[in-house]
């Protein structure tokens, strides 16, 4: 209640900022010695943030699906902040192959690495699989960052050593996170991914004793986005958490911690575009924040001195908020890592598409078994 309050009068929280806050008043400081890869810049809160950074002096590596837009994108911001630096290069996040084409071509660059920016996302309305055989929302918004950032911690730690200056990896994720709970989430993945979303229906299974209940008596429900959704956000701040412990173990001086932006109308729900969504847009938008206003989180956090030594926590308007219960979950973000760490080990890519998705339900049934094994 006090947050909501907060949120709508724009109210300072403790550090000196609120949801009113834009990304250019969340930063200080010249950030000439800043190299930046910022996913998803090529629109919405991404783009702000790499425009923003960028003014600041921060060499902007902007990756995008098409080159195209990344042009563009680049354009944009020259215009923007005249004599900028600003690399472009290939990425499609939902492609394990295409993250690992995407660090081999960037580290043959040779530049240093200080900020990683995790921020790209997508609300899939139609269900998808990718080139991976892994649901489309959680294959981009959470796997593709997952192993982007595990290609480029050896170069984060390596530009922190040798400039003094502390990394940051800034994972973007959304409160909607705390809408995914009561499941089990690597089983979910796996029933999503699978299309089997089942739920049972007990008194049919009485009426009907001479039918198996068991396959017989359950409905198999729709693809649902919003909770594919969900759950890649949550996977966003799990990854945080157990990214925060393992950059600890490393001693690497890099920091991570994820945001919620707050909500703003971008490109992200492109697939509902139409009249119910302007309507409710329209009659929402006193309540919304702007874009300059939503990149103000991620800019703080990336930049903000403030923020310097801050690590595993999750940021709202500027100030430190509390993530979901499962989300809070130390024991769900290691299994989650362990879990991703096999998924994208390179020897599953190999086996392709289709055997890798095989390989991919063997890891969330043996994953399971681990945890069944564990609670006994
Ligand atoms: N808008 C909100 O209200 C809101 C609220 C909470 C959290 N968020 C989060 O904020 C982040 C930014 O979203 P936004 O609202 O700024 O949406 P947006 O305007 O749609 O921007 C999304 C960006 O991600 C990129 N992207 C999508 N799929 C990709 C892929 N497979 N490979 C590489 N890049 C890909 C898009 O590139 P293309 O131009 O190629 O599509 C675009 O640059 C997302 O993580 C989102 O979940 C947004």
């Amino acid at each position: 209640m006090l947050t909501s309050l907060r949120y709508l009068a724009g109210t300072a929280g403790p550090s000196g900022f609120g949801s009113r806050t834009t990304a250019e008043e969340a930063t200080a400081g010249d950030l000439g010695h800043i190299t930046a890869i910022i996913t998803g810049a090529t629109s919405g809160i991404g783009a702000e943030t790499a425009r923003v950074l960028a003014k600041r002096g921060a060499r902007v590596v902007v990756p995008a699906r098409s080159l195209k837009a990344a042009e563009e994108a680049r354009a944009r911001l020259l215009a923007d902040c005249p004599g900028a630096d600003v690399v472009v290069l290939p990425l499609d996040l939902s492609s394990l192959a295409s993250v690992r084409r995407f660090v081999a071509r960037f580290l043959e660059l040779g530049l240093p690495l200080n900020l990683l920016v995790n921020n790209a996302g997508k609300y899939a309305d139609r269900f998808a699989l990718s080139e991976d055989g892994v649901e489309m929302t959680f294959a981009t918004n959470y796997l593709g960052h997952f192993l982007l950032t595990r290609l480029l911690l050896e170069k984060m730690a390596e530009t922190a050593r040798e400039t003094g200056v502390q990394g940051r990896i800034v994972n973007v994720s959304s409160t909607i996170h705390s809408w995914f709970s009561g499941d089990d989430a690597v089983a979910y993945l796996d029933r999503v991914t699978r299309r089997k979303m089942y739920v049972p229906i007990p008194s049919l299974r009485f009426t009907l004793a001479y039918c198996d209940p068991f396959t017989c008596f359950r409905l198999k429900l729709p693809y649902d986005p919003t909770r594919a959704y969900a759950l890649s956000k949550l996977a966003n701040v799990l990854h945080t958490r157990a990214l925060a412990e393992k950059l600890e173990e490393m001693k690497a001086n890099v920091t991570a911690n994820c945001v919620h932006p707050g909500i703003v109308r971008t490109r992200l729900i492109r697939d509902r575009d139409g009249l119910i969504t302007n309507t409710v847009f329209f009659l929402a938008s006193k309540l919304l924040k702007t874009i300059p206003q939503a990149a103000a989180t991620t800019c703080y956090v990336a930049a903000h001195p403030a923020v310097a030594g801050v690590s595993g926590k999750y940021f709202a308007d500027c100030n430190e908020a509390a993530p979901s219960r499962l989300a809070a979950s130390s024991e769900e973000a290691a299994r989650l890592w362990t879990f991703s760490d096999a998924i994208t080990a390179e020897k599953v890519q190999k086996m392709g598409g289709v055997h890798a998705a095989t390989a991919f339900r063997l890891q969330v049934q043996s994953s399971n078994a681990d945890r069944a094994m564990a609670i006994a």
